[in-house]
């Protein structure tokens, strides 16, 4: 079951129609993989999300899940049942806490949705579990908490709805490296639990591990969608028009042998490991073979 973006237009007031945010967008995201959405700032990725769990309606077109047409003529009730089935964490995740203490703020959204108080708490408790919020910490203020330990309440606060899509806006942004480490294995975690994730993010590293899918927006529209490895393998013109970077493997790779082809060089470490290793043990055979 795939969520199913048809003609997709969102024209933000005072835009005029070829300034539109959103340009007629169609794109068909699959469910239980990860997808990443990428392109320039002021592209339409945050505006692309929001119209998945109604946070924006469309100007024109509609959006297809769960069984259910929505466009903007789609009721309230409509709309916040697919909020319960989709949950966004929003670019600046820690200005959503508001709650007095940790707990009680990741249970809103269970309390929200009609959970008593009990089932609510349970569900809290296994999403600060999950996103490895100390035990120490549930009882304090959000507010005094680090920008990092923040954020992983707020992605405790969506997970705890137990939404069947979890969108990511920008979620590695100002994170430390093990920060960001710890926050791809979280979406491996939730991939494994058959969710699907849409993750927007300036990070091609985490596009090119992470994700099975690649969306890259320009100037509200699609401009390439497809599999990481199509992209920075075989679209350089995509790549370049849209300020994207290569995955930190495929430059290195590029650094050590100039003249290989872009279109096999590794798009992952593990890939770049791989390519060293071969490389070592052609040069090796050459080696015996001349000596
Ligand atoms: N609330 C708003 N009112 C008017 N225009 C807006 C609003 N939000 C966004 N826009 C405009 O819509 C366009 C798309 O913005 P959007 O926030 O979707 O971009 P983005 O790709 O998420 O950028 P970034 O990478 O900087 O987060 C931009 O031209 C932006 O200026
Ligand atoms: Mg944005």
């Amino acid at each position: 079951m795939a969520i199913t973006i048809t003609n997709l237009t969102h024209q933000y007031p005072g835009q005029s129609t070829d300034q539109a945010a959103l340009q007629s967008v169609s794109v068909s995201i699959p469910t239980h993989q990860v997808t990443a959405i990428v392109g320039k700032t002021g592209s339409g990725k945050s505006t692309l999300i929001k119209h998945l769990n109604g946070l924006l309606l469309p100007t024109a077109g509609s959006l297809h899940f769960a069984g259910t047409t929505l466009t903007a003529q789609t009721s309230a009730k409509e709309w916040q049942r697919i909020r319960q089935r989709v949950g966004l964490v929003f670019q600046n995740s820690a200005t959503q806490l508001f709650a007095p203490t940790v707990l009680a703020d990741v249970m809103a959204g269970p309390l929200a949705f009609g959970l008593d108080h009990n089932q609510a708490e349970q569900r809290a408790r296994a999403a600060l579990q999950t996103v490895q919020v100390p035990r120490a910490l549930t009882e304090q203020s959000p507010l005094l908490l680090s920008g990092g330990q923040q954020r992983r309440v707020a992605i405790a606060g969506v997970l705890a709805n137990q939404p069947e899509v979890v969108i990511f806006d920008e979620p590695t942004a100002g994170l430390d490296a093990p920060g960001q480490r710890e926050l791809v294995s979280l979406f491996a975690a939730l991939q494994r639990d058959h969710r699907t994730i849409l993750v927007v993010t300036h990070e091609m590293d985490v596009v090119a591990q992470l994700s099975q899918r690649v969306l890259v927006m320009d100037q509200g529209q699609v401009a390439f969608w497809g599999t990481p490895a199509e992209l920075f393998r075989n679209q350089p013109a995509v790549v370049n028009s849209t300020n994207l970077e290569l995955p930190t493997p495929m430059q290195l790779a590029h650094q050590l042998d100039p003249q290989a082809s872009q279109a096999h060089l590794p798009l992952t470490e593990a890939e770049l490991d791989e390519w060293v290793l071969r490389r070592l043990r052609k040069d090796d055979e050459r080696g015996t073979t001349t000596t």
